[in-house]
């Protein structure tokens, strides 16, 4: 089958001949990997928009076990630049979409509507999820009332028509996962268009600690975006509308910062203690989140996976792609009337969001030197031991990026792995790409042969490997058999084939 340039959904059909690499594509990049896209429209001012917060999705009915949801994903025109309107594609016609706000153990069930006119996939991101609902990349969710037999003769996934029902037993520790587009070979440009939100799940472990709660605990949805003259989104789509232009495959790095979906906002806060649940959305953009002026610092509790064991101080928190970390800061160091802003240092310091102090006000909240059960596992002997190389390379015929010298490729199972055991795997790259794994998370064992990073702590389900790096990481599946995935989570080198197929046995 002649297969299109990043896989199979694409219909197949002459994009060109195949790329032969000249260069081994090893060299050192700067910390960003991507290109800039640059908007047309002038660029807001900063610090005008309120941060905004995702409303809680409420259920449509509940039982003893069981939440039941309903989301219709459809396209909305939302204003994002003051003055203009940006057509989305979300869910619920929100970007980012409705937060699920859910308890560990009690399960979630979605149903998906789709008012879309093209094919989606769910997937939620850090979740223990049955194969089935895990959002297969060929699993699609199709729009009503259109033709697809292109799709319908490529896809051998299971296709559902107008709606789709996900499953999540939310059997895991509390924790911020998110939930967004996983369709083969266009994952980055919806995702882009506003496929994603969060999905925190709450347990009784964390529920005792007095951290900051309320409208003292804010999730920050980051995401680096470019906008054309009116208003739209701009995404550099190759020619033939399969994905994305080979000049960008390195990545999509736009020039306007959202958070919660509001360009460079600002929010007001009291001289107290916050909780900041903080998710890198962005297609490729990483970022190194520091304050302009101190003293306040990032005091980490928890990662991907949820709550550390301790708290871990930070000056700076480097975040890549998909990461989530937890942290609390005192905006008690600060007076009221002063001004503090979230910069990205590997920008130049650019803007983020900032925060303003109003006043001063009763703080009961404090962080236990104790936070959780999580625990180091020691490194095991003699387990399976399985390598991942990312690299650069020929996918399917074409230039693009490869795990283990293939492109992802559905039918073609790169490991099977058994239920319950440990495995040591090893994340072997060329430039820098956030690897994730699908199911269960892991714990770093190593770091470029020394030990673990100050960001890898706690239970992760996506690591940043910087360049010519190696990571090990310790992982067991549990539970659940079938077919699952792991990726890098640089969106444009997802789509241009940087995904291997696994098998839990
Ligand atoms: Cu967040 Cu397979 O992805
Ligand atoms: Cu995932
Ligand atoms: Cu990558």
């Amino acid at each position: 089958m002649n297969m299109s340039r990043r896989g199979f959904l694409a219909v197949a059909g002459g994009t060109g001949a195949a790329v032969t690499l000249t260069s081994c594509g090893s060299e050192a990049k700067p910390a960003q990997a991507g290109e800039l896209l640059r908007s047309k429209a002038p660029l807001p001012e900063p610090f005008k928009v309120p941060l905004p917060i995702p409303p809680v999705k409420k259920p449509v009915r509940t039982d003893a076990t069981t939440d039941y949801y309903r989301v219709v994903q459809r396209k909305a025109m939302v204003e994002i630049l003051p003055g203009l309107k940006t057509e989305v594609m979300g869910y619920d016609g929100l970007l980012p979409g409705p937060t699920f706000d859910v308890r560990s153990g009690r399960a979630t069930v979605v149903e998906q509507v789709t008012e879309l006119d093209a094919p989606t996939v769910v997937h939620l991101h850090g979740g223990h999820t049955p194969a089935p609902s895990d959002g297969w990349p060929l699993d699609l969710l199709m729009p009503t009332g259109h033709q697809h037999e292109g799709h319908q003769m490529m896809s051998g996934g299971d296709m559902k028509t107008g709606s789709r029902t996900y499953t999540y037993p939310n059997t895991q520790r509390a924790g911020m996962l998110w939930y967004h587009d996983h369709t083969m070979d266009y994952t980055a440009p919806q995702v882009y268009r506003g496929l994603f939100g969060v999905h925190i799940i709450r347990d009784d472990e964390e529920d005792r600690l007095p951290l900051p709660k309320g409208d003292r605990e804010l999730p920050l949805v980051i995401a680096d975006r470019a906008f054309d003259t009116n208003g739209a989104f701009l995404y550099p789509l190759d020619s033939d509308g399969m994905g994305v232009e080979q000049k960008y495959m390195e990545g999509v790095i736009g020039d306007v910062t959202l958070v919660n979906g509001a360009p460079w906002p600002v929010h007001e806060v009291d001289a107290v203690r916050y909780r900041l649940r903080i998710l890198n959305a962005s297609n490729a953009r990483r970022y190194e989140l520091a304050f302009d002026k101190g003293p306040a610092t990032f005091v980490q509790i928890g990662s991907d996976g949820g709550l550390l064991d301790a708290p871990i101080e930070h000056k700076t928190l480097v975040i890549a792609p998909a990461e989530r970390f937890d942290v609390v800061v005192d905006f008690s160091q600060y007076q009221p009337g002063d001004e503090v802003t979230l910069v990205n240092k590997l920008d130049n310091n650019a803007n983020v969001l900032r925060f303003k102090v109003a006043r001063k006000a009763n703080d009961d909240s404090s962080i236990p030197a104790k936070l959780s059960s999580y625990a180091v596992l020691p490194k095991p002997s003699g387990v399976v031991r399985r390598e991942w190389r990312f690299r650069r390379g020929t996918a399917n015929g074409h230039q693009g990026w490869t795990i283990n010298g293939r492109g992802f490729d559905p039918k073609v199972m790169q490991a099977q792995v058994k239920l319950d055991q440990y495995e040591i795997w090893s994340f072997i790259t060329d430039v820098h790409h956030p690897v994730h794994v699908h199911l269960s998370p892991f714990q770093v064992l190593s770091r470029g042969g020394k030990k673990p990073g100050a960001y890898d702590h706690g239970w992760k389900d996506t690591v940043d490997i910087r360049p010519a790096e190696v990571v090990e990481v310790l992982i067991k599946f549990t539970a659940h058999k079938g077919k699952y995935l792991i990726h890098c989570h640089n969106l444009e080198h997802e789509d241009m084939a940087m995904m291997a197929a696994f098998e839990t046995i």
